[in-house]
C-alpha cells in the first residue's frame, strides 16, 4: 500500500495548490490512499464543510486537522456527519469527532489516527497514552496503521515515533508548517518525518502574511493575522508499506514550490 500525506493546507493558497498538483501527484506516485491535513485550510483557521467536501472532491481520502481545527464554529456542526475527518484522538472524553479511521482499499484496511502534542499546545490528555489505546484498538483490524502527530516540538514528535516504533507503520509530524529532512525508516518499521511541512503560501512566515508576524516580533503587541498572498507551495511525503506486516519500506518527501519544482520524471523514486 502506497499512502500519500499532504502537510497542513493553509487558505486559499493552498486549497488551490492542493487542486492542481493532487492530480499531478496521484498520476506520478498512484497511491493508494490519500491523507490531507486541514487544520488551516479556512483562512489559516480551522475547516469548513464546503473545503471539507472540497478537498475530498479533489483527492484526498481522509483529512486530519491539529489544534486549529475548533477555529470555525462550523466544525461543531458536521465533524460528527464527516466520517473520514479526524481530529486529535487526546482531547478529553466528549469531544465531538473521533480520532481514528479507517479506509478499506481492496480488502486491505488502514488505520489513520490523529494526535496532538502537549509542548506548547494546549494540555489535552496524553498522546502517548491515547496511542497505546487507539494502536491496540486499530491493531485488532490491520497493522496498517498511520498516525499525524500533530505536535510543535521536534523532539516530542521523534518521542512519539520512537514509542511506537515497529506498531504502526507511519508517524507524520504536522503544525510547524516546515518541512523537515530526516525521513527515515526506524529500526522496527515505522517511517518517521518529524513534519511533513505546509502547503499554502511560500513567502509567508509558516503561511501568515509576514510584515504582520515581523511588527509583532518587533513590538511585542497583538497584530491581526491574514494569510500572504503570492506564491505557493505544497508538502508532502510518500510511504510504502508492506500490506501484510503493517512495516513501512520506503519513505520519500516531496516539496514543491518554485525552488523546487514538480519534476514529472523523478529519476530518485520508482
Ligand atoms: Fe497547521
Ligand atoms: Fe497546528
Amino acid at each position: 500500500m502506497r499512502i500519500l500525506f499532504v502537510g497542513d493546507v493553509y487558505g486559499k493558497i493552498g486549497r488551490t495548490m492542493l487542486g492542481d498538483y493532487l492530480p499531478k501527484l496521484k498520476a506520478r506516485f498512484k497511491p493508494t490512499v490519500t491523507i490531507v491535513n486541514g487544520e488551516n485550510s479556512a483562512h489559516g483557521k480551522g475547516i469548513t464543510e464546503k473545503i471539507y467536501k472540497m478537498m475530498m472532491e479533489a483527492g484526498a481520502d481522509a483529512i486530519t486537522l491539529g489544534n486549529h481545527a475548533w477555529d470555525n464554529k462550523e466544525i461543531f456542526e458536521f465533524i460528527d456527519r464527516a466520517p473520514h475527518l479526524v481530529r486529535p484522538a487526546n482531547y478529553p472524553p466528549g469531544t465531538p469527532g473521533r480520532g481514528l479511521t479507517y479506509l478499506n482499499r481492496n480488502g486491505v484496511e488502514i488505520a489513520i489516527i490523529n494526535l496532538q502534542g502537549r509542548t506548547f499546545l494546549p494540555t489535552i490528555d496524553c498522546p502517548f497514552r491515547k496511542a497505546d489505546e487507539l494502536i491496540a484498538t486499530a491493531r485488532a483490524r490491520t497493522p496498517v496503521i498511520f498516525i499525524d502527530f500533530h505536535a510543535e516540538t521536534t523532539s516530542e514528535k521523534m518521542a512519539m515515533g520512537w514509542y511506537v516504533d515497529g506498531r504502526v507503520s507511519a508517524v507524520i509530524g504536522t503544525h510547524t508548517h516546515v518541512q523537515t529532512a530526516d525521513e527515515r525508516i526506524l529500526p522496527g518499521g515505522t517511517a518517521y518525518l518529524t513534519d511533513a511541512g505546509m502547503t499554502g503560501p511560500y513567502d509567508g512566515i509558516i503561511g501568515v502574511q509576514r510584515d504582520a508576524v515581523i511588527r509583532k516580533f518587533l513590538t511585542g503587541l497583538p497584530v491581526r493575522f491574514e494569510s500572504e498572498t503570492g506564491r505557493p507551495q505544497l508538502s508532502s511525503v510518500i510511504i510504502d508499506v508492506d500490506e501484510a506486516t503493517g512495516r513501512a519500506t520506503k519513505i520519500f518527501r516531496c516539496l514543491i514550490n518554485e525552488d523546487h519544482p514538480f519534476d514529472n520524471d523523478r529519476a530518485d523514486f520508482s
